[in-house]
């Protein structure tokens, strides 16, 4: 199949009350559109996609300056006609074209391919829906064999047709040379003074195509957003579709009302999400994967059986099996922990690698370090990595221990089975199997006299 994906997006969305484009609104953690525009890139053969812009175009092309559109503007917004027509240069000799609308994110490919199969046999594909309140949208007429042979806008249709719960989701796929001949056939003489597309219905009907009115799976799929409420609505269910997900594939959820993902979370089987975690970007968990309350996890992996403990922020890290991180410890991005590593509360990392088995238990920051095997990273302990002006490294050698509160002023090395004494600042390389203090010897002064309140 050839086809063009038209998609609507030009309109105001003032009900948003935004100065953010109402398609460029995110759901799941992608904007609105995103959504259409992925759906219609599942669609088989080849497929061009043409985004109808009007108000906000500039900030909605800069939104979307990375993906594989071709933009149409429509100055002013005639009806929904008339910004179909203003992609149609674009549109190739014999394709099929496709009207989908950038403030309906939700619609599913499967859905897309159906109507696309009617308009490849000369068709007019329609995607109707039974509303058990169709105010406000138009409306599906049918004759008396059954056929669709209109669609009536709700302010110009009359009080028998309004009593029709089959309305239009606005979405339809036909041959695009159709829509050449019609487009330009179509008169704003109606109720809101506009370019129906929805007027094709009926020239299709008198042309003698056939048109064929097909349901989505779920309601869902064809929910427009025109406000924060919607929206919001929208993204509960899409929510809890991608958690049902999850927990068809074997993982379990404390709450699946309260888990966000947003963006593509893949998880092996045995996993265990607690409540208030939210995923972000590309996160991928292995198998046994626990994941505590109220963490925050983005881009990254995360290794078989490890355990993510509650309130820590993960991001960009990748981490081995079998590791312990957190409560309240923060990867930064660059972190690659080996397996067995723990990293405990109020511990900071960036750019770090740490080696199988080491500890980074306590209030710790460990920035653009190499860490190796079994070393064991006191409380306290800083890895002074920014002189104000460059980064430097910090290198710890197997199995080297280091003292409580220290110091570690980059660049430095530590060599392998070193031990640092407590509290001290190191800025000369220490090496392997040393040890190295570097801090003020303690003195004891006998008969010292605390100072006296004067009178
Ligand atoms: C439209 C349909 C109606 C259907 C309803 C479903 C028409 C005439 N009516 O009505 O049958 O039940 O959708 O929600 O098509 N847009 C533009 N340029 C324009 C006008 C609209 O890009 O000049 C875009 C809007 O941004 C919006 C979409 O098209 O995303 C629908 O426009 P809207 O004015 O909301 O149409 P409805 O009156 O809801
Ligand atoms: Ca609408």
């Amino acid at each position: 199949m050839n086809i063009d994906v038209i998609i609507l997006a030009a309109g105001q969305g003032s009900r948003m009350k935004s100065a953010l484009p109402k398609v460029i609104h995110p759901l799941g953690g992608k904007p609105m559109v995103q959504h259409v525009i992925d759906s219609a890139g599942r669609l088989p053969g080849e497929v061009r996609r043409h985004l109808v812009i009007g108000h906000g175009a500039d900030r909605v092309r800069e939104a979307l300056a990375s993906q594989p559109l071709q933009f149409a503007l429509q100055a002013e917004q005639l009806g929904t006609g008339h910004a179909v027509a203003q992609a149609m240069p674009g549109v190739v000799e014999d394709s099929i074209v496709l009207v989908l609308y950038g403030d309906v994110p939700l619609i599913r490919s499967e859905t897309l391919e159906a109507l696309c199969h009617i308009a490849a046999r000369d068709r007019l594909g329609l995607l109707t829906v039974r509303l058990a309140d169709p105010t406000g949208y138009g409306r599906i007429v049918r004759n008396d064999v059954g056929d669709v042979v209109a669609i009536v806008e709700h302010k110009d249709a009359s009080e028998a047709q309004r009593a029709i719960d089959e309305v239009n989701t606005g979405i339809m796929a036909l041959p695009a040379r159709y829509l050449r001949e019609w487009l330009p056939q179509l008169r704003a003489e109606n109720a809101q003074g506009e370019y129906y597309l929805t007027d094709v219905i009926a020239l299709a009907a008198q042309s003698g195509v056939r048109i064929e009115a097909i349901q989505p799976a779920r309601e869902q799929e064809v929910q427009g957003v025109n406000n924060r409420v919607q929206l919001a609505e929208l993204e509960r269910w899409y929510q809890r579709q991608q958690a049902e997900q999850l927990m068809t594939a074997g993982v379990t959820l404390a709450d699946p009302a309260r888990v966000d993902i947003r963006g593509t979370l893949t998880a092996g089987s045995d996993c265990f999400i607690d409540i208030n975690t939210i995923f972000e970007g590309d996160v991928t968990l292995a198998a046994g994967v626990v994941i505590g309350a109220n963490c925050i996890i983005r881009n990254s992996e995360i290794g078989a059986g490890t355990r993510i403990e509650p309130n820590s922020v993960v991001e960009g890290a990748r981490v081995a099996d079998g590791v312990t991180v957190g409560p309240f410890a923060r990867l930064r991005p660059g972190t690659e922990l080996a397996a067995g590593a723990r990293i405990g509360n109020f511990v900071e990392t960036k750019k770090a690698q740490i080696g199988a088995g080491s500890k980074v238990n306590h209030l710790s920051y460990v920035g653009d370090a190499r860490i190796g095997k079994g070393v064991n990273v006191g409380a306290g302990t800083i890895t002074c990595n920014y002189d104000g002006v460059n980064k430097s490294l910090t290198e710890i050698g197997d199995g080297a221990f280091i003292g409580s509160n220290s110091a570690l002023v980059a660049p430095v090395s530590i060599g392998a089975g070193a031990t640092v004494g407590a509290g001290s600042t190191v800025t000369k390389p220490v090496g392997d199997d040393e040890l190295a203090v570097a801090r003020g010897r303690q003195s004891n002064i006998s008969g010292w006299k605390r100072p006296q309140k004067r009178s």
